[in-house]
């Protein structure tokens, strides 16, 4: 079975109406989308994965601002996707992002505490099997 990865469309990106607009860019790219489906995240799949950023300073406003409005969660699929995602994304912060990636073309700075950054993707294929467990069980 070829490599997933688990992404997820953060609360700003279905605000915004970016939903399909980041979906064509992975289908685009080659990779196939095994998995998809439009959640409320809860307080206890958030504490799992953000589990590596409790205590930081924008742990809290992460988990707000995750809380804030639906998400879609995508299980994505293809050889080097785990890699090839966070190459698609661009850099945590969208200012800095390349022109040409889902966040250095489609994000910018808001001026809050968290970075709203549109996108999620799994940095490791332990992150992508566990991350996978949380949204899709
Ligand atoms: P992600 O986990 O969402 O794919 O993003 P990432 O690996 O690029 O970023 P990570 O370091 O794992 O941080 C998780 C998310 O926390 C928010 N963040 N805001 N100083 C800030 O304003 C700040 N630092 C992190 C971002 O939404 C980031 O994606
Ligand atoms: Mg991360």
């Amino acid at each position: 079975m070829s490599e997933r990865t688990l992404v997820l469309i953060k609360p700003d990106g279905v605000e915004r109406g970016l939903t399909g607009e980041i979906l064509r860019r992975v289908e685009q790219k080659g990779y196939r989308v095994a998995e998809l489906k439009k959640v409320a995240a809860t307080q206890v799949q958030l504490a799992e994965h953000y589990a590596e950023h409790e205590g930081k300073p924008f742990y809290q406003p992460l988990v707000d601002f995750m809380l804030s409005g639906p998400i879609v969660a995508a299980v994505v699929e293809g050889d080097g996707v785990i890699s090839g995602f966070r190459s698609l994304c661009g850099v945590s912060d969208p200012t800095a992002a390349a022109p040409g990636t889902i966040r250095g073309d489609l994000g910018r700075d808001w001026g809050e505490k968290v970075q709203k950054n549109l996108v999620h993707g799994s940095d490791s294929a332990e992150s992508a099997a566990r991350e996978i467990r949380i949204w899709f069980g």
